[in-house]
């Protein structure tokens, strides 16, 4: 058995679907228990220091808070060389920055660099579970993926589909798309802690035979995911209408394809329209909102009460490169000042309850991780509540956990993140 003492804070439900007091559990002093890379319980210490067996240290992090491991529900690994590259809105910064950076990826040795450097960055910054984009090369997936592996990370990733308008050394077909595939899915699908998601990158780079093969693959295998983005940059909204003459909206053209369901995730989905609304909610399709890229990409601002009205869930994500931070908590800042552009306050507690148990049901993976229920896999991090004079001078004037949590969101960042446990082992330790 292992113990961590600290503050713990994590999530029962949606803040906005139960009342907020009963949608998370917070214990100033608190005590987690887990045994086999599970939690066993948690509570308050003063109750549970007497069950913790003899010869078992319990680790007092004091002054931290420990909660579940972030959720990064869309990222691209294979754009971390790209990370902040200026100027461009989405279709020239694909063109000018994407694909050249994207082309290398074809090399299995290159790739596997990149995915060491972009894991350890996500768990420097507390991120434990990622749905990840590939490259159009089945390689850029397996050395993703043997780096997973060697950390033991649930993490969810999927070779990129595009059979038009890209250059030449990134394209695939309908075909030989479907077969690495099918080949990366029979090799990784359940593979330990990894999941599968067929990838087309958008409804631009797909013609509508390759989106249909796409959906024939998923019949083919119902529980793996669909990963896309939709309806991001106004542009992108018009050029698919046009490649898509008949298709009735830009959600029309993945639908047409058999793409929606519980276990797709489309990014963005900035402009959508009613329509587009009440079919993703139909369909329990889900959504990955993606703050940070929508201001840098100068995309536009999600409507994340919309998504409320409508029961779509939604998880955060930082889409780097289109985001230029690894850091959920950064991006929580961003997703909260989108939503003042939008007249909306996103609360402290349903910030974080979309980076952890939020993102893992938008995934469907709240069944094994996104909080501390009894049996779920111990991924969890520690927040130092203090990583700079700043912070600390800030947080000493706080009068209350709502207080607290939301400047956390706003001013934390990979500083704040003292240590990260995959399955109960540290995977991070932070150098003061
Ligand atoms: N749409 C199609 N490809 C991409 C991509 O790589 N990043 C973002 N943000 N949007 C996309
Ligand atoms: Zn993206």
């Amino acid at each position: 058995m292992q113990a961590y003492r600290a503050s713990l804070l994590h999530f029962l439900d949606d803040p906005d679907r139960v009342a907020e007091e009963d949608s998370y559990q917070y214990f100033d002093d608190g005590l987690l228990l887990i045994e086999d890379g599970k939690v066993v319980e948690i509570g308050h210490a003063a109750e549970l220091l007497a069950k913790v067996p003899a010869g078992v240290t319990v680790t007092d992090y004091a002054d931290s808070l420990i909660m579940p491991g972030f959720i990064d529900t869309h990222v691209h690994y294979p754009q971390t060389e790209m990370i902040a590259a200026y100027g461009e809105q989405l279709l020239q910064w694909l063109e000018t920055y994407t694909f050249p950076v994207e082309a290398q990826f074809s090399d299995q040795e290159y790739a596997r660099t990149i995915a060491d450097l972009f894991l350890d960055e996500l768990l420097r910054c507390g991120t434990t579970t990622a749905l990840v984009f590939g490259t159009s090369h089945r390689e850029s997936v397996d050395a993703f993926f043997e780096a997973c592996e060697e950390h033991n990370l649930r993490m969810i990733a999927g070779k990129v589909w595009m059979d038009r308008n890209a250059p030449d050394d990134l394209t695939d077909t309908a075909d030989s798309a479907y077969e690495d595939s099918k080949v990366l899915i029979g090799k990784w699908h359940n593979r330990g802690r990894l999941r599968y998601a067929i990838t087309p990158r958008f409804a631009a780079t797909s013609s509508p035979e390759q989106l249909r093969k796409a959906g024939q693959l998923l019949a083919e295998h119902p529980d793996v995911y669909l990963h896309t983005h939709m309806s991001e940059n106004p542009d992108e909204v018009k050029w698919v209408a046009e490649l898509f003459p008949e298709c009735e909206n830009y959600l029309d053209t993945y639908d047409q394809a058999g793409l929606l369901g519980r276990r797709s995730i489309f990014a963005h989905c900035i402009h959508l329209t009613d329509s587009e609304w009440d079919r993703m909610a139909e369909t329990r399709s889900n959504i990955a909102f993606c703050p940070g890229s929508n201001l840098f990409l100068g995309s536009g601002l999600f409507n994340l009460q919309r998504a409320v009205e409508k029961n779509v869930l939604v998880g955060v994500g930082t889409d780097v490169g289109g985001g230029h931070s690894f850091s959920v908590l950064e991006t929580l800042s961003e997703a909260y000042k989108v939503q003042q552009l939008r007249s909306h306050k996103l609360t402290p507690f349903k910030a974080f309850y979309l980076a952890t148990l939020g993102g893992a049901r938008c995934l469907d993976l709240d069944d094994l991780i996104g909080n501390f229920s009894v049996g779920k896999e111990a991924d969890f991090i520690v927040l130092c509540k203090a990583p700079t004079p700043l912070m600390q001078f800030r947080l000493a004037h706080c009068k209350s956990l709502i207080e607290e949590l939301f400047v956390i969101a706003m001013m934390g960042d990979d500083r704040t993140i003292r240590a990260t446990y995959v399955v109960g082992k540290p995977v991070h330790t932070r150098s003061q």
